[in-house]
């Protein structure tokens, strides 16, 4: 079954990021999702015609990774926005958080200084099943270094298409203004 890509336009009108580059980052996530169904379909082809074990199908197959977490990654960010960002410090995602990282001033300091490494990938806050653990990992591009088995809890987009239409190299105020749109709630439902 092809993969639909999700309406965003809610977000439009969040303070801090503006129509146009909301809007290229749709354009940017629907293109993630083309390109996962047709890689899709084109190995599935490939498969049916006896083409495993080729050179291509191996290719192809290593792209699949990148746009489907292209796609996914996208989805979980655009949904962990459009709130308020007033965060519920007497939750059970505040508690978590003061746990595992001693405080929420600390852990939101690490997170947005792992948001700030050199290069294009996420920052994401993971919780290993495993433990209940909350760790901050980062992506590279879309497919590096992720957890095995771990369940997103929030998302941050540093890819430069992201905040360079807004706020060129000013990845902190991007940041920022991520901090203010994060929909807490939404976050917390992630929780396990
Ligand atoms: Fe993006």
């Amino acid at each position: 079954m092809a993969y639909t890509a999700k309406d965003y336009g809610n977000l439009i009108g969040m303070e801090g990021f503006s129509e146009t580059l909301l809007k290229n980052h749709f354009t940017l996530y629907q293109g993630y999702v083309t390109n996962t169904n047709k890689v899709m379909d084109t190995l599935s082809e490939m498969a049916k015609g006896g083409k495993i074990g080729t050179p291509e199908y191996a290719e192809l197959k290593r792209r699949l990774g990148w746009e489907f977490n292209g796609m996914r990654l996208h989805e979980l960010y655009f949904e962990n926005l459009g709130g308020k960002g007033s965060f519920e410090k007497a939750g059970k995602l505040s508690k978590k958080i003061s746990e595992d990282f001693g405080s929420f001033e600390a852990w939101e300091k690490e997170f947005r200084t792992i948001g700030m490494m050199r290069g294009i990938g996420w920052a994401i806050l993971y919780q290993d099943p495993v433990t209940g653990r909350l760790i901050n990992f980062w992506i590279n591009e879309h497919d590096g270094g992720h957890p095995a088995g771990c369940n997103p809890i929030l998302i941050l987009d540093v890819f430069e298409h992201a905040f360079m239409i807004d706020y060129g190299l000013k990845r902190a105020d991007y940041i920022e203004a991520f901090f203010k749109n994060i929909n807490w709630k939404a976050v917390e439902g992630r929780l396990r």
